[in-house]
């Protein structure tokens, strides 16, 4: 039985000793006594199940898309047992709706993508033409070990690209043959969206300004 027991805290109470073996973090502390075993583990952050997609988005994600803005790579991660909610969280429901409304199921992935197409919209609006930008998009699936280019299923010929994971000399990781498509909207990106395996979406911001404007601060929310 899980329970968060405050705003960086949740505990564990479990009938047998199952939690004490060789995976448990080591940030965990627990009582000795006989009886169901109870552990509490510390985080930076823990939201309880009332809480909504919005006030996860703002708290947790919400920074990250400020940072990558600036040109910071940041990731957001899921982790978790299959059904604890990875895919409601990352993608979630009503995806059609509006992106910007706290009350809609929308997960991290869509609002932080809105919201991305929403800020550069903004400064564009207002450097002109001494800014620039353009975003690509990748989005690959992980099926039966097989790794699925979800935006190649876009190719006229129907076909699936193989997609490799290896590394570089300096030890980068690179997606061989994954492709990266301009995307110009919320839309664009979400209509490839995965609701069963697990799938990674990475997005790039390209932006450039011209000479004279050089003192001009980056993209910022
Ligand atoms: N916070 C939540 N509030 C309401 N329903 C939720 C919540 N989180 C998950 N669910 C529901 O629980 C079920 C399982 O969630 P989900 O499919 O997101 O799990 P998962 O971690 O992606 O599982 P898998 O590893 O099998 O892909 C779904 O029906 C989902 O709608
Ligand atoms: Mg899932």
């Amino acid at each position: 039985m899980i329970q968060a027991t405050s705003s960086t805290s949740v505990s564990i109470e479990s009938p047998s000793n199952a939690l004490a073996g060789a995976g448990a973090p080591a940030v965990a502390t627990s009582t000795a006594a006989a009886g169901p075993k109870k552990q509490t583990f510390n985080f930076d952050q823990v939201h309880p199940p009332p809480a909504s997609q919005y006030q996860l988005f703002e708290s947790t994600a919400r920074p990250l898309v400020s940072r990558f803005l600036e040109g910071f790579n940041c990731t957001v991660l899921a982790y978790g047992q299959t059904s604890s909610g990875k895919t409601y969280t990352m993608t979630g429901v009503d995806l059609d709706s509006d992106p910007s409304d706290p009350n809609t199921g929308m997960g991290i992935v869509p609002r932080a993508v809105s919201s991305i197409f929403l800020t550069a919209r903004k400064t564009k609006e207002e450097r002109g033409t001494s800014w620039g930008y353009n975003l690509k998009a990748s989005f690959i699936e992980i099926y039966n070990e097989d790794l699925i280019d979800l935006l190649s299923l876009d190719d006229p010929a129907g076909t699936r690209r193989e997609v490799q994971i290896r590394e570089d000399k300096e030890g980068h990781i690179i997606w061989g043959g994954l492709r990266e498509v301009n995307v110009k909207n919320t839309y664009e990106v979400m209509r490839s969206v995965s609701m069963i395996s697990p799938a990674a979406f990475e997005i790039l911001i390209q932006s450039q300004q011209s000479s004279e404007e050089r003192n001009i601060p980056p993209a910022n929310q």
